[in-house]
C-alpha cells in the first residue's frame, strides 16, 4: 500500500478592504446578487458574480424550491448562465458571498462539491483556471487560484 498525499494552496485575504480592487468590486456583485436570493427555507441567502473575458459580468442567487432538491444553488444558477449566454467567452473568476439568517457568517464559506463539479467542467472546457474568491457576509476571503485546488480526484470526460 502507497500513501498519496494530496496537497491544496489557498491565499486568505483579511477583509474584502484587501482585496485588489477589480475583484472587491465583484464580490460586491455578488453581495448584490446575495439580497435577491430566494432562500424562503433555509435562509441562506447565496450570491456568486462571474467575470468573463469579454468583460461581462454574470451573477445568480441560490433559488430555491418547495421539492428541495429541485433548487439551485447561486454558482450553478450563474454558471450555467454563462455558459448558456456566452458559449465562446472563458470564465476569469468568480466571487462567492453567503449569508445566514440564522447566525453570522464570518468565515469564508467555500462553494459546495456539486457546485465544484459544476464549475471543474467549465475550467477544463476552457482550459485555463479560475480564480474562486469566497466568504461569508464579514471577514477574510478565500482565494483559489483555480477550482481544480477545490477538488482533489475530480471525475472529467477522460474517465468517459
Ligand atoms: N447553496 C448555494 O447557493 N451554494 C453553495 O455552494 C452551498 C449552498 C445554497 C443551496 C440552498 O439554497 C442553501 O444554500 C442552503 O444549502
Amino acid at each position: 500500500m502507497k500513501e498519496v498525499k494530496i496537497e491544496s494552496t489557498l491565499y486568505l485575504f483579511e477583509n474584502t478592504d484587501a482585496l485588489p480592487a477589480e475583484v472587491a468590486s465583484l464580490m460586491q456583485k455578488a453581495v448584490e446578487a446575495r439580497d435577491k436570493a430566494y432562500a424562503p427555507y433555509s435562509n441562506f441567502n447565496v450570491g456568486a458574480a462571474i467575470l468573463l473575458d469579454n468583460g461581462v459580468i454574470i451573477t445568480g442567487s441560490n433559488q430555491e424550491n418547495a421539492s428541495y432538491p429541485s433548487g439551485l444553488c447561486a454558482e450553478r444558477t450563474a454558471i450555467y448562465y454563462a455558459g448558456s449566454q456566452y458559449p465562446e467567452a472563458k470564465i476569469i473568476r468568480m466571487a462567492i458571498s453567503a449569508t445566514s439568517k440564522r447566525k453570522p457568517t464570518s468565515t469564508p464559506i467555500p462553494p459546495c462539491g456539486a457546485c465544484r463539479q459544476a464549475i471543474s467542467e467549465y475550467e477544463i472546457k476552457q482550459d485555463k483556471p479560475i480564480e474562486i474568491y469566497f466568504m461569508g457576509e464579514t471577514g477574510k476571503v478565500a482565494k483559489s487560484n483555480s477550482l481544480a485546488n477545490l477538488l482533489p480526484f475530480i471525475f472529467d470526460k477522460s474517465f468517459l
